[in-house]
C-alpha cells in the first residue's frame, strides 16, 4: 500500500491511495506509524459511537503515541463519564439560541473583512479572510482584548504545528499561551463577565470547581479547535468554489442554498483529516481483529469520499448534495462542540463575500501547510471580481 500516514507529503493527494485502502484493506496496519488505518465511512462511525471500546484518553493525535499525551486536560482526551460532565460546562456557549444572538456580530466582522478586500487584484485569501474571522470570533467568545489578538494568532498557529512536530519555538509558544491564559483567568476571578472563561471558572463538575490545569486545558482547546479548523474550511472551501466555476455561479444565484453547500465543502475539504482512538479490549473493526491497546486512526478524509456512503458521485463536489452524512466534524461522543458555530461563521463569510464578489479566480498555486492532522492552506492567491 502506498500509504504513509506519518509523512505530511502523503496528504497532498491521498485520494487514490485511500480508495485502494477502502476496496482492498479497509482496516490496514501501518507498521511505520504503528496504527490501524480505518478508511471506510461505516467503520469510522462504528468506532466513534463506541467510546467504551475505543477510548480517547490514551491519545487522539497520530503523534500522541510516540511522545505521550500532552493535553490531558482537554475535553477531547476525556472518556465517559467525565467527558460529558466537562462538555456540559461549555455546551450553553454553543447552544443554537446563543449562536443566533452571535450572528449579527459575526456578520459585522465578515463585512469589515470583505470591505477591505481589493477588486481585480491578486491577494492572499488565507491572510485577509480565512485567518481573521475565526480568530476574532473565538477571541470575542473568550473575552480576549483586541490588542492581544496578533499574539493569539501566533500561539494558535504554533500549537497546530506542534501536532506534527515539537520544536523549541512551538514549545515556548505553548508556555507563553499558558501564562497568558493563567493571567486572564486570575483577572476574571476578580471581575467575571459573560464570556466563556468566566463561565468555566464558575462552572462545577459534581459540586467541584475546575482546577487551574483543567481551566487552562479548556481554554487552549477552545482556541486551537475553534481557530485553525474554521480557517481551513473557509480557505479550502474558497479554493473548491474557484475550481468549480459552474457550481459557484449557480450558488451565487441561489445563496439560500449556502447551509447545504457549507456541509458539502466540509465533506470535500475535511479540515481535520483524522483523529485516533485506543482499543480498551480485544475487539474488531469491520472484519479485522484488533488487540487491547492498539491505536486506531479514523481517516475522516477517506470516509468522506467513501462510495459506499456517498454513491458514485463521492469523488465529485456537489454543493446541493442531500443527504450528506459526512464525518467532517467527527461523530458520536466527541462530535465537534463548535460544529454549529463553524457552520454559521462559514455561511456568513461566504454570504458576504459572494454578494460582493460573485467571481473568484485562483491566481497561483495554493501553498499547503505540511501537517498530518490539518488540511490547511498557508497561502491562497486569488482575484475577486463583481
Ligand atoms: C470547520 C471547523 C471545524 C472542524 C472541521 C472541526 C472538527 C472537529 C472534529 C473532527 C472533532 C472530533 C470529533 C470526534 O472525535 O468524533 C472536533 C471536536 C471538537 N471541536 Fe471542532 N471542528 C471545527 C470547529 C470548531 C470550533 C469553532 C470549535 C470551538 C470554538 C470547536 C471545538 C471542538 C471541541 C471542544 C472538540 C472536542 C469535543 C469533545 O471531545 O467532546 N471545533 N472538531
Amino acid at each position: 500500500m502506498n500509504v504513509r500516514l506519518k509523512d505530511p507529503a502523503f496528504y497532498l493527494d491521498p485520494h487514490d491511495a485511500y480508495r485502494r485502502l477502502r476496496d482492498e484493506e479497509p482496516v490496514w496496519w501501518d507498521e511505520e506509524a504503528k496504527v490501524w488505518a480505518v478508511s471506510r465511512h461505516a467503520d469510522v462511525m462504528a468506532v466513534s459511537r463506541d467510546p467504551k471500546t475505543f477510548c480517547n484518553g490514551k491519545g487522539v493525535l497520530l503523534t500522541d503515541r510516540e511522545r505521550g499525551v500532552a493535553a490531558t486536560n482537554s475535553v477531547l482526551y476525556l472518556d465517559p463519564p467525565e467527558h460529558q460532565q466537562h462538555r456540559k460546562l461549555v455546551n450553553p456557549g454553543f447552544h443554537p439560541h446563543r449562536l443566533v444572538s452571535l450572528e449579527p456580530r459575526v456578520r459585522e466582522l465578515a463585512k469589515q473583512i470583505v470591505d477591505g478586500l481589493p477588486e481585480g487584484e491578486v491577494f492572499d485569501l488565507v491572510e485577509e479572510v480565512a485567518v481573521p474571522l475565526p480568530l476574532l470570533v473565538i477571541a470575542d467568545m473568550l473575552g480576549i482584548p483586541g490588542d492581544d489578538r496578533d499574539a493569539f494568532k501566533k500561539w494558535s498557529d504554533l500549537l497546530i504545528e506542534a501536532a506534527t512536530e515539537f520544536t523549541e519555538e512551538n514549545m515556548t509558544a505553548a508556555l507563553e499561551l499558558f501564562q497568558y491564559f493563567a493571567a486572564v483567568i486570575e483577572e476574571r476571578r476578580g471581575q467575571p463577565g459573560d464570556d466563556m472563561i468566566s463561565v468555566l471558572i464558575n462552572g462545577e463538575v459534581e459540586g467541584e470547581r475546575l482546577t487551574e490545569a483543567e481551566l487552562l486545558g479548556f481554554c487552549m482547546t477552545l482556541l486551537v479547535a475553534g481557530n485553525e479548523t474554521t480557517r481551513n474550511l473557509i480557505s479550502g472551501g474558497t479554493r473548491a468554489l474557484a475550481e468549480h466555476p459552474d457550481q459557484l455561479a449557480r450558488l451565487v444565484a441561489d445563496l439560500d442554498a449556502l447551509p447545504v453547500a457549507v456541509d458539502e465543502l466540509l465533506r470535500w475539504v475535511t479540515p481535520v483529516m483524522s483523529f485516533a482512538r485506543t482499543a480498551t479490549c480485544d475487539t474488531q473493526v469491520g472484519d479485522q481483529a484488533v488487540r487491547e491497546g492498539d491505536f486506531v486512526l479514523l481517516l475522516y478524509t477517506s470516509a468522506n469520499r467513501d462510495e459506499r456512503a456517498f454513491g458514485d458521485t463521492a469523488d465529485q463536489l456537489d454543493l446541493w448534495r442531500s443527504p450528506n452524512p459526512h464525518v467532517g466534524f467527527g461523530f458520536g461522543e466527541h462530535f465537534c462542540l463548535g460544529a454549529n458555530l463553524a457552520r454559521m461563521e462559514t455561511r456568513v463569510m461566504f454570504d458576504e463575500l459572494l454578494r460582493r464578489f460573485p467571481r473568484i479566480e485562483l491566481a497561483g498555486e495554493p501553498d499547503r501547510l505540511p501537517s498530518v492532522l490539518m488540511n490547511s492552506l498557508q497561502r491562497l492567491p486569488v482575484v475577486l471580481s463583481s
